[in-house]
């Protein structure tokens, strides 16, 4: 027979483990030996071999990235870049901000005028369940607006907007100063926390994400991008969970206030 042939070809799953960052070998075989890890669904033996391109891998419930050449970059937007792979109107787009080997792709959208934090990545599994609504990843913003929203307004933000997709689900927010809202959402429609804020009667002025999931860098400068690190990626896909099967991103994440 030709292909691949999981027990012949396959890598041992502690290796594999370990290779990603989750600790030594025998840490690795401690977490498998525990119950904790599972491939595709079903929790693994010790001596279990898989094959990293093709075998979902999860710990605690997490699934894990297994891309053997996964890049993975961390940008600081600014205002006026294109949040796409490639712009027919010869704007300046957020690809050009990173290096061009091996090719990344932008990681959900941040809107022309928004700035802050967008990851770029070649590993398409991984963006998919970072931008999926049903795996509800925390994004935090840091919006400028018109006036100073009262305290029903900012309950309003807490409780969910009305818009003309449908209700928003509850957001963390907080006003820190005159004319600043602190935002937390996870569901990540299209211009929402614009059209949230007018929804409010505080229209936007400035828009920066400042965090993604448990990810933040206040030293990064505008322009500017860096590798995520291995630690960080993992914590990244930690807080990628399955949030039930609510395909609209309606629910929140147990950890959630
Ligand atoms: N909400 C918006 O309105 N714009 C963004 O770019 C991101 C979130």
């Amino acid at each position: 027979m030709t292909g691949f042939d999981v027990e012949a070809d396959g890598q041992r799953l502690q290796k594999v483990l370990a290779r990603i960052g989750l600790g030594s070998r025998r840490v690795c075989e401690d977490l498998i030996a525990e119950g904790r890890v599972t491939v595709n669904g079903e929790v693994a033996e010790l001596g279990r071999r898989v094959d990293p391109e093709a075998d979902e891998i999860a710990v605690d419930g997490a699934v894990m990235s297994t891309v053997v050449d996964g890049v993975t970059y961390l940008l600081n937007k600014p205002a006026g870049v294109v949040t796409t792979a490639a712009d027919t109107h010869g704007r300046p787009i957020v690809t050009e901000l990173v290096p061009d080997d091996p090719r990344v792709f932008p990681v959900g959208r941040l809107d022309l005028e928004t700035e802050g934090l967008l990851l770029l990545t070649n590993d398409g599994d991984l963006a998919h369940r970072l931008t999926h609504p049903s795996f509800g990843v925390e994004k935090e913003y840091l919006a400028e607006v018109r006036g100073r929203p009262s305290r029903a307004a900012v309950r309003r933000l807490r409780e969910g907007v009305e818009l003309d997709d449908g209700l928003t689900a509850p957001a963390k927010a907080s006003v820190p100063g005159d004319g600043l809202v602190r935002i937390t959402i996870h569901e990540g429609r299209n211009r929402q926390v614009r059209r949230m804020m007018e929804a409010i009667g505080h229209p936007l002025e400035r828009l920066v994400r400042v965090r993604i999931g448990p990810l933040s860098d206040h030293s990064l400068k505008a322009g500017t991008w860096r590798e995520v690190t291995q630690a960080e990626l993992l914590d990244l896909q930690r807080a990628v969970r399955r949030t039930g099967d609510d395909e609209s991103g309606g629910t929140v994440t147990g950890e959630k206030g």
